[in-house]
């Protein structure tokens, strides 16, 4: 077993909040592996390139990149493309849990859509985050500062990524009973966390990683 709080679920659903606000109640490091799949697909990065690259660097590249590069309904429709590619996983795999590897004396978060199922099956703590698609597109919607968007774009962008995350014949998004399915499409985010991290608590408690929490 890893001592890793594996957060999976679909875009909006409140996963990246969640998982930041655990990072920070437990003291563990925090990978948002979404952002290094939307810098591959925003820079084009080839794959040979990937391979020559540490995660560090991979973060490091990240950083240079503003959010409005990032997660623009292009580059979200892009990553989601380019998530697909099997030899792209594969590399982007092994740097996240090379990302583990690196702070398994502290403890990681990482939230993505393979978390729990390929990239860290072993983790302490799985959880799946969801809610409905509509309110999903509204949280995204409020985030967003590119106002030439509207709601009706975002509402058909996320609703098309959800289908290409979850059909994708490679590390599809999907959540099994190994998971802790939490439904934020009524709650507050303080309401949510709350519940995310007495899960955490109980999964940790209940591991040889006892002393994390
Ligand atoms: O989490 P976020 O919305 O930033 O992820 C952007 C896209 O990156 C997702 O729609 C998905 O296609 C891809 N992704 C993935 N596996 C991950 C993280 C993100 O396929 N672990």
């Amino acid at each position: 077993m890893k001592p890793v709080v594996a957060i999976d679920g679909p875009a909006g659903s409140g996963k990246g909040t969640l998982a930041r606000m655990i990072a920070s109640h437990f003291n563990f490091v925090y990978l948002d592996t979404g952002l290094l799949y939307r810098t591959v697909a925003f820079l084009s990065i080839p794959l040979i390139k990937i391979r020559t690259m540490g995660i560090k660097e991979l973060l490091d590249t990240a950083s240079t990149l503003t959010n409005e590069q990032l997660r623009s309904a292009g580059n979200s429709a892009r990553t989601s493309d380019i998530a697909k590619m099997p030899e792209i996983r594969d590399v982007m795999t092994h740097l996240q849990q090379n990302f583990i590897d690196l702070y398994k004396k502290q403890g990681t978060v990482l939230d993505g859509r393979d978390i729990g199922t390929v990239v860290v099956p072993d983790a302490c703590c799985k959880l799946f985050i969801t809610a409905d698609l509509k309110e999903r597109a509204r949280r995204r919607f409020i985030d967003l500062k590119d106002k030439n968007t509207t709601f009706d774009e975002i509402f058909n962008n996320i609703k098309l990524r959800d289908i290409q995350d979850k059909s994708r014949k490679i590390a599809p998004l999907t959540c099994d009973e190994t998971y802790i399915m939490i439904d934020t499409t009524d709650m507050s985010v303080q309401e949510s966390f709350k519940i995310c991290r007495e899960e955490v608590k109980k999964a940790f408690m209940n591991s040889e990683f006892r002393s994390f929490v």
